[in-house]
Order: structure tokens, then sequence, then C-alpha cells
């Protein structure tokens, strides 16, 4: 048995340079996806209130923003809208000049090598708030998915590289991936939703795009906080239907499915580090009760120990900065 004074731990950590050395866990500006919120409208920048720092663009204004975050090094976008007007079947979700259809072919345009990713959901879009459509008081999951089909569909074609189904319904990955196929989208990639959960921590994010639920709540279709088991499930269940990529969602409370998925499948795995977790640090930066640097790093650090392979975060333009080579 290795006993002390044969084994002192503390000699590994001793310098700088050998701390370097036996890290087990890198970083990278190439792993961060960057999250964009676009507007109707014309020179518009505006800085959402729950989430500081963080702005909503109008499409005018995207050029020079991605040329910035191509710049840092950062491989790619999260789009997501706020269309001029939302209706009971989220129209303007599926629309070919909707918000994001527009923001994507200018993103294309002014940085052709960037990787967009479109949000697809329809609760950005419909007046009531939820994911899906209403039938009574419940959310339609086969309705719904005919119209998560078109939205991503619409994506591919303004020229969306990966969509992301959101909506947490039944069947999407399935739907989605069929009329791609249909259409010859035959290499647009899937990064699904897959272990979504019912969270607080999306709360700023509802405020950012108006999202929040008229009535009720996403429990019936987002997953319950206690369960780790039927995380597994959905998962197996999306790949099974054709995601190139999954996604866990939040992190910071969910680290431990992060770590089972990662476990349990092969396929590239996701990490959203979502808006809760980001005005969390954001609130206590401000006040100066930890140094937000170091807990930016640390955070980011830990998901991917944790065994995320890719994280989208809000801190990504941040900690681009900070990762850089000098
Ligand atoms: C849309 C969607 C949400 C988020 C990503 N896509 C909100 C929700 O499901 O309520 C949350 C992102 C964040 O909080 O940063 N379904
Ligand atoms: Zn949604």
């Amino acid at each position: 048995m290795t006993d002390f004074p044969k084994l002192r731990l503390r000699r590994l950590r001793r310098t700088e340079a050998l701390r370097a050395l036996i890290c087990e866990t890198s970083l990278e500006v190439g792993d961060l996806i960057y999250p964009l919120f676009v507007v109707e409208g014309r020179g518009l920048r505006q800085e959402i209130a729950s989430m500081s720092g963080i702005f909503r663009y109008s499409v005018d204004l995207l050029p020079q923003e991605v040329k910035e975050i191509a710049k840092l090094g950062i491989p790619a976008v999260l789009l997501f809208g706020i269309p001029e007007y939302k209706d009971e079947v989220g129209s303007r979700a599926y629309h070919p000049n909707g918000i994001v259809q527009q923001a994507v072919r200018a993103i294309k345009k002014a940085v052709p090598e960037l990787i967009i990713i479109t949000d697809v959901c329809l609760c950005e879009y419909t007046s009531h708030g939820h994911c899906g459509i209403v039938v009574g008081d419940e959310i339609d999951n086969d309705q719904t998915l005919l119209l998560l089909a078109k939205t991503a569909l619409s994506h591919a074609e303004a020229g969306a590289d990966i969509v992301a189904p959101s909506d947490m319904m039944d069947g999407r990955v399935k739907v989605v991936r069929e009329i791609l196929e249909e259409a010859g989208f035959h290499n647009t990639l899937i990064l699904s939703y897959a272990a979504k959960y019912a969270s607080v921590f999306f709360d700023p994010f509802r405020n950012a795009v108006e999202s929040t639920p008229r009535f009720g709540d996403r429990r019936s279709y987002q997953m319950n906080p206690a369960n780790w088991r039927e995380a597994l499930r959905a998962v197996k269940q999306n790949i099974a239907e054709g995601a190139d990529m999954i996604m866990v969602k939040p992190t910071l409370a969910y680290l431990d499915v992060i770590r089972t998925v990662r476990d349990n499948f092969n396929c590239p795995l996701v990490a959203y580090n979502v808006s809760g977790e980001y005005a969390m640090v954001k609130a206590a930066a401000k006040h100066g009760w930890l140094d937000e640097r170091q807990a930016i790093l640390e955070i980011l650090t830990a998901i991917k120990r944790a065994g995320a392979d890719i994280i989208i975060t809000y801190h990504a333009k941040e900690a681009a900065r900070w990762l850089l080579p000098r």
C-alpha cells in the first residue's frame, strides 16, 4: 500500500508548470457556441434586462456582431428570434421571411464559415407562449410535429447548418429528419435538445424573448428535474430518430446527467449553460461577491470535466478573450 510520506499529492501541485502538466481537462474557444437574439426592426441593439451584457440585434447589425464573434475564434452561433407578431399557431416560426430566416441569410453572407445553428420551437412565436399547439388546456403533440418540421425546413432553406429542436414533443427528430431528407437537405445536422428539464433557470431567457406561458407551465413536455434514468431513455430515442448531436440542459444542477449521458452514448454531447446560470454569475460579480473571470472559467471547465464536448454559453465571448492565445 502506498502511504504517506511516499505518497504526497501536493508534490504534483507545487508549481504552475507541474499543475499545467497534470491538468486533466482543457477548455478551448473551439468548443463554445454563442447564442444570439434577433429582433425585427432596424438599427436595434437592445440590452436584455435579465441578462446583462447580452443584446437583441436587428438583422442589419448582425454582420458586424458575427464578424467579431468569428474573430474571437468562436465557431458557431445559436439563433433565437423575436417575431413582429405572435399568434395561436406560431406562424412566424415557419415563414420563409421570418426573423430567424432573415438572420441566417445575413450571417451566411457576412461570415460564410461560421456554423449557424437555429433553435426550432414555437414558444417565441405563439401568443400563449407554449412550445406547441394548444388544444383545450393541453399541448397537442402530433399537431405540433408538422409545424416544427416546417420550421426546421425553412431554416435549412435559409442556409442553417444545424437545426436544434427544443420543444420536447415526442417524434420531432424523426419528422425533422424526414422532411430534410425529402427536400434534399441530407447534410443539414440535427442537434436535439434531448434531456431538457422543466427548469427555473430558463426564466431570464423567457424575459428576453417574451415567451413565458400565459397559462400553466411546461412540465407536461419538459423533464422533471428529479429524473436521470428518463434522460437516458430520451437520449436513446432521439439518437434512434436521427439526432446527430444531443444536448443536456441546463448544466450546473445537472452535471451528473451530463456524466451519465457521456458514459452511455458516443454521440457528440452539447451542454447548454442557460440564461439563469449566466444571470446568477453576473449578479454576484456585479456586487463584487466573486471574481467573475475565475467563476466563469471554473464553471465552463466543470461542464467539460463532467463530459460535455461542446458548451453553449452566453459567456462565450468573454471566455474567448481570456482563452485566446496571445
Ligand atoms: C425554447 C427554448 C428555451 C431555451 C432554449 N430554447 C426556453 C424554454 O424552453 O422555456 C432556454 C435558454 C436559456 O434559458 O438560456 N423552447
Ligand atoms: Zn419552446
